[in-house]
């Protein structure tokens, strides 16, 4: 069996490195992995290979930042012209960046079967471009691998055959359970000299504006006691807009993006965590650390339903009351979700391998 594994940014490592141990188990399957290049910063990529113990990417489409039409219209024009000459059984392209999306469309023109990782989740929010991203991935896949009951439901509801969707787990939680024996601090940890609160805030709606990032770490400078630190490792995003008053300030460790294992480290040793991000919502839930999400929606809810993350949305002064709560040892309790067990990876190539079979007779 030949896949094609697409990765473009940071989050799709952790899940592209849980298929490719995966194959370790199995006879006979090749795997090309296509890097198209949207990050392309060595602490947002190259370390993560390292870190996941998984090969250089085959090709490096090479394209860079953009606008997010520019940026999609450069990944489709040289991932066509790869599939070309290419030949494979699956394009498996994992969550919801502009990358997956690009190489979704280009695949399924081509057509080629398209598998996608992480399918079915949904925000409702259509203002974040990773919403309609997933939505238009999940429109054409052919087979769908859904991270929870949730994610299945809704594929269902759009009206996708139950034949093609298979409950799997979370492929980000397998490189989490296997990376954990591996987790060390980084050169900076000296500069962490109390308990802490893990801060990451990357996402356009929160950091494309001065202001609005600004009055947001102001909430949280304000809801940190002087018994706590605040590490904050800088997105280049956010670096972009972050005011200088945070970068020269006693209760903040800023830090530049974190290699895997350390980042991990930090999740693991964190009093709470703060973000944006989507899958630091699954991991803190997994490791059943306190989480509370500036976001005003969650593709991921049972992160909240069973896990320990609580949305704040707009109303930032619930930050300082929760961060209260939780200082004072009332954190909510999480419990484990069915499926998050390690065992993803395995699951997705045994299924992709039985459907080939099927197919080919
Ligand atoms: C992307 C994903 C998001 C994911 C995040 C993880 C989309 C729409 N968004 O967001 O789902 O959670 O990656 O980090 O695909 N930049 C660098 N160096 C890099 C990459 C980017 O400096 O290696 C800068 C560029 O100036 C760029 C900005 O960061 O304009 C944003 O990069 P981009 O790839 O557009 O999206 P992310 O915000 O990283």
């Amino acid at each position: 069996m030949k896949l094609t594994l697409v990765v473009g940014a940071r989050p799709n490592f952790m899940k592209v490195a849980s298929l490719i141990n995966a194959t370790k188990e199995f006879e006979n399957i090749q795997f090309t992995l296509v890097h198209t290049g949207q990050h392309y910063d060595k602490n947002l990529n190259e370390v993560f290979f390292e870190d996941l113990e998984i090969p250089k990417p085959d090709i490096n489409l090479e394209v860079g930042s953009g606008s997010q039409a520019f940026q999609t219209a450069e990944i489709m024009v040289k991932f066509e012209l790869f599939l070309r000459t290419h030949e494979t059984d699956f394009v498996i392209v994992v969550g919801d960046i502009n990358s997956s999306m690009a190489c979704a469309i280009v695949a399924k023109k081509m057509n080629f079967r398209l598998a996608h990782i992480e399918a079915g989740l949904e925000s409702g929010d259509r203002e974040m471009p990773e919403e309609i991203n997933r939505l238009i991935i999940d429109a054409i896949a052919d087979y769908y691998f859904a991270t929870t009951k949730y994610a299945v439901d809704n594929l269902l509801k759009r009206g996708i055959s139950s034949n093609k969707i298979f409950l799997v787990g979370n492929t980000m939680i397998d490189s989490l359970i296997r990376s954990l024996p591996k987790i060390r601090p980084s050169e900076h940890q000296s500069k962490i000299t109390k308990e802490y609160i893990l801060l990451t805030l990357h996402r356009p709606s929160n950091v494309d504006s001065f202001e609005k990032l600004n009055s947001i770490l102001k909430v949280i400078e304000d809801s940190t006691l002087d018994n706590l630190q605040i590490v904050f490792p800088l997105h280049p995003r956010t670096l972009k807009k972050i005011s200088d008053q945070y970068l020269e300030n006693d209760k903040f460790v800023i830090l530049e993006p974190l290699r895997y294992l350390e980042f991990l480290f930090l999740i693991k040793n964190a009093k709470l965590i703060i973000t944006d991000s989507g899958g630091i919502q699954e991991e803190t839930t997994y490791l059943k650390k306190p989480c509370l999400t500036l976001r005003n929606s969650t593709e991921r809810p049972e992160t909240c339903s069973q896990g320990t993350n609580i949305l704040i949305g707009d109303d930032y002064q619930l930050i300082k009351q929760h961060v209260l709560e939780i200082i004072s040892g009332n954190e909510k309790k999480g419990s484990d979700i069915e499926f998050w067990d390690g065992n993803t990876g395995q699951r997705i190539i045994k299924t992709l391998k039985e459907i080939l079979d099927l197919e080919k007779g």
